[in-house]
């Protein structure tokens, strides 16, 4: 990989770096501007980088972070778990942000003229010092989600150097989701999912799942994390779906925040689901010019469990997070499709990604082979879904299951469409999960009255 960025690269980040600058400094001259600020911040994400990914390409392999891509007719080394940079990135740029959202209310908090009104000096009076009326629940908040993020930074880390198994795996991004889920307790709280109309009659309007509600936001996060992890293995496929989901996100936003007249408590959320989204788009778009066909670096698994966390967080403390599971329906399937595989109903090989055919330069979908007969359930449900064309089954000559694809819609695509080319395959993944993700928010907000009396927007 070429390390050294061109003089055009230089250029272009450093105009775009100072451009985006430039902004920031203007923004402190009006009410912090949060909105601006967060896309001028997101510029610099992307800027940083787009450069010390290129930079320390070298220095992480030497580390022994690097992989080969096994679906390439030379299968050379390149750098692996980029998504650490691109986490790193993330992380100080949200934190350097903080001023910027609270930046009123700072203003207000700490100078006196002019906003100690009559109000204030009242409480002054009784209480013996000012009270700001800052918000430290959404700052509360708004930390939360970085610690949260931080944590499953570090484990993914952990897990690039040590492959940890999978069954621990699963448990990590509970354990980060814990702060956000406390705020979430102490700041919100609200515990109950409004019932749809038809099963009204037997739950009642509102359904108050209680402590369950916590277990449901906790298996999000670790869905969310997982399931990207899962559904990888092509160039590009990790960061180009997280993309699409988060650009989803960031259109349901800006729906709302376009259509909803202002003060209203939801602007909040959908803010701050921006401001977390926006920097996360500026690192991916980054990560993805060099992780797409062909790919220069890997993603490693600390970004997938990142990118997870970071829709999860945005969604529970966004408190949009049924909307969140739409966006993931093709996630959710695969999940739901790798499962035989992931509980070992059958056997799962270490890499289930497609299989690189050298005579054709083409992929094609890759096979696990059964060494001992299956059991007969087993084996006949696997002809079944052959049959529903769901799977790609081979039988021997006395009509024993013998091999078949391996269970991810990668390869699943690759059995319907036939082989082809590892971007084309990337690419039709992606306009699947741009068109399910269209859908659902279609669904999310023009047949919500169908189903529930209300658009709750
Ligand atoms: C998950 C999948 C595994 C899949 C792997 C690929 C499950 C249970 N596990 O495992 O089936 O094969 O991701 O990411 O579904 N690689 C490429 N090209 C790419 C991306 C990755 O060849 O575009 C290879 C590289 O050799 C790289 C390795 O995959 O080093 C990374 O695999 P890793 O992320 O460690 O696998 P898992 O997440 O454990
Ligand atoms: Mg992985």
């Amino acid at each position: 990989m070429a390390t050294a960025l061109s003089r055009t690269e230089v250029y272009s980040l450093l105009s775009l770096s100072l451009a985006c600058c430039g902004i920031l400094a203007n923004t402190l001259q009006g009410d912090g501007e949060p909105l601006i600020a967060s896309i001028a911040f997101s510029g610099l994400a992307f800027s940083c980088c787009y450069a010390l990914i290129r930079w320390l390409g070298s220095a992480f392999m030497r580390a022994g972070f690097k992989g080969k891509d096994l679906c390439k007719l030379r299968q050379t080394e390149i750098p692996e778990t980029m998504g650490a940079v691109c986490a790193m990135v993330y992380l100080l740029i949200i934190v350097i942000f903080i001023p910027w959202p609270f930046y009123k209310d700072i203003v207000a908090a700490t100078s006196g003229g002019g906003n100690r009104d009559v109000m204030r000096e009242l409480e002054q009076v009784e209480t013996g010092r000012l009270l700001h009326k800052f918000p430290h629940n959404k700052l509360a908040s708004y930390l939360s989600a970085t610690l949260s993020l931080h944590t499953i930074v570090l484990l993914g880390i952990g897990d690039d150097l040590f492959d940890i198994r999978w069954r621990h795996k699963v448990l990590i991004p509970a354990i980060a989701a814990i702060p956000m889920l406390i705020v979430y307790f102490v700041d919100f709280g609200v515990t109950q999912m409004v019932v749809p109309t038809p099963l009204r009659p037997y739950l009642g309007e509102l359904f108050d799942l209680g402590w369950l509600y916590y277990v449901y936001m906790a298996l999000l996060s670790i869905f969310s994390s997982n399931s990207i992890n899962i559904l990888a293995g092509i160039n590009g496929i990790e960061v180009a779906q997280s993309l699409v989901i988060a650009l989803l996100i960031v259109l349901n936003d800006a729906l709302y925040l376009c259509f909803t007249p202002y003060p209203n408590p939801a602007t909040d959320s959908h803010l701050f689901s921006l401001y977390l989204l926006l920097p996360f788009i500026g690192v991916s778009v980054a990560l993805l010019m060099h992780n797409w066909y062909p790919a220069k670096v890997f993603v490693g698994d600390t970004y997938c469990y990142f990118a997870g966390m970071v829709f999860a967080v945005d969604g529970i403390l966004g408190h949009f997070s049924k909307t969140l599971i739409l966006l993931l329906l093709p996630q959710g399937f695969n999940f739901v499709y790798s499962a035989p595989q992931l509980f070992h109903i059958v056997p799962c090989p270490r890499h289930r990604l497609p299989h690189f055919n050298a005579r054709t330069g083409l992929l094609e979908c890759s096979r696990v082979e059964f060494k001992k007969p299956l059991a007969r359930p087993i084996a006949e449900s696997l002809k079944l879904l052959h049959r529903l064309r769901m799977l790609d089954v081979e039988t021997d000559e006395r009509g024993d299951v013998v091999s078949s694809s391996n269970f991810t819609i990668i390869n699943l695509w690759l059995v319907w469409f036939g082989p082809m080319r590892e971007d084309r395959l990337a690419l039709g993944l992606l306009a699947l999960q741009t068109a399910l993700g269209l859908l659902g928010l279609f669904i999310r907000h023009r047949m919500a009255l169908l189903v529930f009396t209300q658009d709750n927007w």
